[in-house]
């Protein structure tokens, strides 16, 4: 009988692999461009390395089991506690700031739904080393950059930019105890999904004070205008410090020449516990399929994993909705599996002879079939008709005793008789 992949896994038949090897491809040029260089980590780590750092979330939708060995251990759920593991590991002898991309498959036992599978490809691009909110300008370029190169536009996707720094110091400001932060954070992440009064109730719930909660509010009528929180809170030196560093963002993404794909909004939280400054999440501008891309700023989890002190900020940007994006705009590329060349013979016991023109012109980097097994000529030009090639390589007997192959083009049927040696000279 057979049997199906598990729910949330997906089989990559050739037509999904070349759809996968398309984007990664892109991934991995884009990232180049902007002088990133690739690493990997295992797919399986100990358990504590997600427990401790990457938040709730992340932790109860673990593939977790004991090994042989009686190690706690989980599949990879996401990329950042391994890269933080391995840069703090060897931290003296990396030139920083450190460029970093990968583009690992990660594991998340998640309630199965449109845009999230059990499994999924993400690409990884981190910067270490550099407090400097150019660095964060830079980053988020990249992830643009790589909707750009799969022809999305700025009315296609939108990204949205906040800072956890600005939405603590307006909390504090308006009254909010240090306790009850986390609670609003979860609060505030959800204002884009969830109905006004849902989210205050929330805020009610979290928050004591309510002179508190009434600042709560005022802060939540202006989550998408920055010049507006500018002017209410003007007042706050530590609210006017975060404004000012989120203008400059703002500024240096415009020098950058992708001002025109960013949305300030404060409600972009970002659901992992560990980010620390700027975040952001890429998001289709009708608002049909979940974040393509979240990241942002975790100055701290270098430390607290590997007890070094660098400035850290990346992103992971997923293969599922953006391949699901690409394909609702027609913008996936047909897959090509074309052969160079298909060699045949007009006599049946020629095929020792296809297989050693097939292995010369292999020798020049030509991808080649031929039939696997003896067949009339008629035979072999339908196959080879079938799958796709462009021209075949035909050997009749008299002619190759004298060195000499027929071209044939299969398009429009015409031939040209040219010396095996010399051919393979053009190639
Ligand atoms: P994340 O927001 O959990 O961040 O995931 C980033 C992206 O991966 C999402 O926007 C989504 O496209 C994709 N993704 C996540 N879970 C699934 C799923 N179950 N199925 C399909 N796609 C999924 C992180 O993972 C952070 N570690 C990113 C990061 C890197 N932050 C700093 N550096």
């Amino acid at each position: 009988m057979s049997q199906g992949a598990l729910p949330g896994f997906r089989d990559f038949y050739p037509e999904q692999m070349a759809t996968r090897n398309y984007l990664m491809s892109v991934w991995r040029d884009v990232a180049r461009k902007y002088g990133f260089v690739e690493y990997d980590g295992p797919p399986l780590e100990p358990l504590d390395l997600y427990t401790r750092k990457s938040g709730e979330e992340i932790v109860g939708q673990l593939y977790n089991f004991k090994d042989k060995g009686d190690r706690d251990v989980a599949l990879r759920p996401e990329m950042t506690p391994t890269l933080a593991r391995m840069v703090a590991a060897k931290a003296n002898a990396l030139r920083k700031p450190i460029r970093w991309f990968s583009m690992p498959q990660l594991f998340r036992y998640e309630r199965q739904q449109k845009g999230r599978l059990r499994e999924h490809f993400q690409l990884n691009a981190d910067i270490v080393g550099e407090a400097s909110v150019v660095a964060d300008a830079e980053l988020l370029a990249l992830a643009i950059d790589v909707m750009r190169a799969v022809g999305l536009t700025a009315s296609d996707v939108r990204a949205r930019v906040s800072d956890r720094h600005l939405l603590t110091s307006l909390l504090a400001e308006v009254g909010v105890k240090p306790t009850e932060t986390a609670a609003v954070f979860a609060a505030i992440d959800k204002v884009g999904s969830e109905p006004r009064d849902v989210t205050l109730g929330k805020v009610e719930k979290a928050v004591s004070g309510v002179e508190a909660r009434r600042g709560v509010a005022r802060v939540l009528e202006r989550t998408s205008d920055l010049n507006a929180l500018a002017a209410e809170f003007r007042g706050s030196t530590d609210v006017m410090e975060a404004v000012t560093h989120m203008r400059e963002y703002l500024n240096f993404l415009d020098a950058l020449g992708v001002g025109d794909w960013v949305d300030f909004d404060l409600s972009i939280v970002r659901g992992l516990a560990y980010y620390t400054g700027t975040v952001f999440e890429l998001f289709d501008a009708k608002g049909e399929f979940r974040a393509i891309c979240g990241g942002g700023r975790y100055d701290d989890l270098l430390s607290s994993i590997g007890g070094v002190d660098l400035p850290a900020l990346g992103f992971g940007m997923g293969d599922v909705v953006l391949t699901e994006i690409l394909r609702s705009r027609n913008l996936l590329p047909t897959p090509e599996f074309g052969t160079d060349y298909w060699v045949a013979a007009d006599d049946e016991s020629m095929l020792p002879d296809v297989m050693t023109v097939a292995g010369r012109l292999r020798a020049k980097s030509r991808s080649v079939e031929y039939a696997l097994k003896s067949q009339s000529l008629s035979r072999q030009l339908k196959t080879a008709s079938t799958v796709g090639v462009k021209q075949v390589v035909l050997l009749r007997r008299d002619d190759y005793a004298k060195g000499k192959i027929t071209l044939k083009t299969l398009a429009d049927g015409s031939e040209r008789s040219i010396a095996l040696d010399a051919f393979l000279n053009t190639l």
